[in-house]
């Protein structure tokens, strides 16, 4: 199965995705920053990577038909996000329809946008996370396909809190790609995802750490 990626800066969830070794093909890896680190990354695994500067276009919808005319020469079965810290248009999002997936470091529908470890600490919550999701135009919203909970300790910032949830991040997101790619992901017609054929075995909350 084809996967393009699409990002936007360091690339670690990217990395995570790479170092995982799934039977999928990354056909390119796309970013709207031309310095973005990932496509270093990429590049150094001999994978295309491309960047396509957002600055370039004065309108949203005509930046994302430029990124779709792009995506699409690689004809992917998923768009992956990987860090892809811009706000996507609706014409993109139905383009992709049911192939387009995001990791979002917050335990949604609790803390979409910016900022979330801030404002998870914040809001006194006890356990926190991240969450892989089907994107719809909603910002941060749709099907969710797996979370990972990490608990809060009482001596937490936005920093150890975040490095904590980008540890999960990495491990939920290559499981919730190789799902896709097994085609083990059945999208209810309420938004609930199952995953098909599972024995009981498999977890779609991972919980990491626990209170202090
Ligand atoms: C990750 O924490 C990811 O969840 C977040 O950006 C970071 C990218 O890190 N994405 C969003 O906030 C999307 N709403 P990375 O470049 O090291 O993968």
């Amino acid at each position: 199965m084809k996967l393009v990626v699409l990002i936007s800066g360091r690339g670690s969830n990217l990395k995570a995705i790479l170092d995982a070794r799934l039977p999928v093909e990354i056909a390119a890896v796309i970013s709207n920053r031309p310095d973005a680190g990932g496509l270093d990354l990429a590049r150094a695994q001999g994978i295309p990577a491309l960047a396509l500067d957002h600055k370039q276009y004065t309108q949203r919808e005509d930046f994302d038909n430029a990124l779709i005319e792009v995506i699409d020469r690689y004809q992917p079965e998923l768009v992956v996000l990987a860090g892809y810290l811009r706000i996507l248009s609706d014409s993109f999002v139905m383009h992709y329809a049911g192939r387009l997936m995001n990791i979002h470091p917050s335990l949604l529908p609790s803390f979409p946008g910016l900022d979330t470890h801030a404002r998870a600490l914040a809001a006194g919550v006890k356990i926190h996370g991240c969450t892989v999701h089907f994107v719809t135009p909603t910002l941060d919203h749709g099907p969710i396909v797996l979370q990972a909970a990490v608990a809060v300790r009482a001596d937490d910032t936005p920093v150890t809190l975040a490095a904590r949830v980008l540890a999960a991040e990495h491990c939920i997101y290559p499981k919730a790609i190789a799902w896709f790619a097994e085609r083990r992901l059945l999208v209810q017609s309420d938004g609930r995802v199952n995953l098909r054929d599972d024995s009981g075995s498999e977890q779609t909350l991972f919980i990491s750490g626990s209170p202090s």
